[in-house]
């Protein structure tokens, strides 16, 4: 049987009397599972995650973690959660071990316990040859490593991460989601994450939520998701094409919709595989040569598309445009 270790019950944020950043909220986390959160700049996703890990408090609603209320066993839910902000926490000028057992000491795990366990985690992330460097001699992808085997060091059964590869390159960006998977299956941890990279969500998340303007508009698995856009895309081109073949293309059973860009023909269809050869006799017949055709199923970008209007492709660049802002400012105040 399915158990839902989160239980999110209408929370609610409000910043400043007005901005209502997390709006009634209603959803669960199943456990064991990777719950992917995705959303524009300023949806609530943060805020969401600092509700649930009790950094702040929620202005009305609730959600249990374990049983635990986050307004009532904050101390309790603290306990049984990890967490892995947006922004690097690690104190810059400490090494690697050092930080950690500081944050051992902050969750109260003994020093023997702390001990062991950082080695096994520094390991995990493999950074056990910079485990005694200072954080500031440390890259990017180094520094996110970290922050996830900070967020580890409570051994929490539930790990919230934020934004857990944002700015960091392909290949680490595969490393980090290595750990990630293995988390779930060798720890049994249940993973909360948010993320902008929508081929990230749709290759590791069990269900993802989207959220905008702190509503969540849908929930379900990334294949669900898929599918609800109901069908496939087909685009093909036509060799010296003399008339417009659309009102052609319309007629054929299973094309939903035909778009021309161009010289291009994009078509809606039920069903790529069993469509394209019936295409090409039908377009054939009528003395027309299909010179291009490719087939392909909708990804996560187009769900999104589809459901908030926008293209996360744009947020995230400007996403890394401010991260790459912060680290200049930052480098040229020291
Ligand atoms: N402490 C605060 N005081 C006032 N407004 C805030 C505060 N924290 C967040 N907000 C606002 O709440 C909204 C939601 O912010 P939040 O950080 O949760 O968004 P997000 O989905 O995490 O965005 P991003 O993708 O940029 O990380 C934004 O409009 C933000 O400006
Ligand atoms: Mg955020």
């Amino acid at each position: 049987m399915v158990k839902n270790i989160i239980n999110v019950r209408k929370l609610s944020k409000v910043f400043d009397n007005s901005l209502r950043a997390v709006d009634g909220i209603t959803f669960d986390v199943r456990q064991g599972e990777i719950f992917g959160f995705l959303g524009p700049n300023g949806a609530g996703k943060t805020t969401t995650i600092k509700m649930l890990t009790t950094l702040i408090s929620p202005t009305s609603g609730d959600a249990k973690i374990f049983d635990f209320s986050i307004n009532k066993s904050a101390s309790a839910v603290r306990a049984s959660v990890g967490v892995v902000p947006q922004e690097f926490t690690a104190d810059e000028d400490l090494t690697a071990y050092d930080n950690m057992l500081l944050m051992a000491d902050l969750y109260g795990v003994s020093r023997t316990i702390a001990k062991t366990r950082i080695v096994e985690l520094l390991s995990l992330v493999e950074l056990s040859n910079a485990a005694k460097r200072k954080v500031n001699t440390y890259s990017g992808g180094m520094r996110r490593r970290l922050e996830l085997a900070i967020g580890l060091v409570n051994h929490p059964k539930v790990l919230f991460l934020d934004e857990p590869t944002l700015g960091l390159d392909v290949q680490t960006r595969a490393a980090v989601w290595t750990y990630i998977e293995k988390l779930k299956k060798e720890y049994k941890m249940t993973i909360f994450m948010t993320t902008h990279y929508l081929d990230e969500a749709d290759s590791l998340c069990d269900r993802v939520a989207i959220i905008d303007h702190g509503k969540i508009i849908k929930i379900d698995t990334p294949k669900n998701l898929k599918d609800s856009l109901g069908g496939d895309i087909i685009e093909l081109k036509i060799e010296n094409e003399r008339t417009n073949v659309s009102d052609l293309l319309k007629k054929i059973t299973g094309v939903k919709n035909v778009k021309k860009n161009g010289v291009e023909y994009r078509l809606k269809v039920k069903s790529a595989e069993t469509l394209a050869p019936k295409l090409i006799t039908m377009l054939t017949s009528k003395g027309h040569k299909v010179t291009k055709l490719s087939l392909s199923k909708p990804t996560l970008d187009e769900v999104y598309l589809e459901y908030t209007g926008r293209s996360l492709r744009e947020e995230q660049s400007n996403s890394l445009d401010i991260m790459s802002m912060r680290r200049t400012q930052r480098l040229s105040r020291s």
